[in-house]
């Protein structure tokens, strides 16, 4: 679903039941009690790991492995969990779109890394493989639109606009990818949605 900043109506808050650590998602296992248990986590694109080693922190029973093609940023990524004394993370130099690896993991998370990829649909297949089949991916992307002018409204356009044309479509271009910028909202769905049908996915 495409956002369209001006014309959407704010929704009046929804009266949701409190979180609790209990719930989770009603056809998997992931849950906080079973991260507590121990569950295997990868997170692709995980950048200087920050997300990751504070997940890390939280669970010691689970194991975590970050993926980012950034020596730059897998090695702020270990120098933290050095720092922090984590023994239960590894952060590796790794494509996402070549994972080659086989239902390996609980959950995957992508956090602000699927519009940056070259080819997220062949990162989103490589996930699909890697997970588990209870397992369960979240992926967290910019709340945009993929056309400029549904995103006159939007409050962090201009700086959103700039680090898309300075980083993100630039750099998945440079490696002949789709080039989906950071507010290809509609292209990076469109891609999860093609997701099932070619790879079972539900
Ligand atoms: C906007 S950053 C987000 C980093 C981190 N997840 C965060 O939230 O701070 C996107 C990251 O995706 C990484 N990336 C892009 N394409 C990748 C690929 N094919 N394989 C692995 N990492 C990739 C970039 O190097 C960058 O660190």
């Amino acid at each position: 679903m495409e956002n369209d900043f001006r014309r959407k109506p704010r929704r009046a808050a929804r009266r949701s039941p409190p979180p609790s650590s209990s719930r989770s998602c009603r056809s998997c296992r992931v849950s906080i009690e079973a991260l507590h248990r121990g569950l295997k986590v990868l997170d692709v694109g995980c950048g200087s790991g920050r997300a990751l080693n504070l997940r890390a922190s939280a669970f010691p029973q689970s194991d975590f492995t970050g993926y980012d093609f950034s020596a730059e940023a897998i090695s702020a990524a270990r120098a933290e969990a050095a720092r922090l004394k984590l023994q239960n993370v590894r952060f590796m130099v790794r494509d996402a779109a070549t994972l080659g690896e086989l239902e390996h993991y609980d959950p995957i998370t992508a956090f602000d890394a699927i519009h940056d990829q070259a080819r997220p649909a062949k990162v989103l297949h490589s996930v699909a493989n890697a997970l588990k089949t209870d397992g369960v991916f979240l992926m967290q992307d910019i709340a945009g639109s993929s056309h400029v002018h549904k995103n006159l409204d939007h409050p962090l356009a201009v700086f959103l606009y700039t680090i898309s044309c300075m980083h993100c479509m630039t750099v998945s271009l440079a490696l002949n990818g789709d080039g989906l910028g950071a507010m290809a909202t509609t292209e990076v769905l469109k891609f999860v949605r093609e997701l099932p049908a070619s790879e079972g996915v539900t």
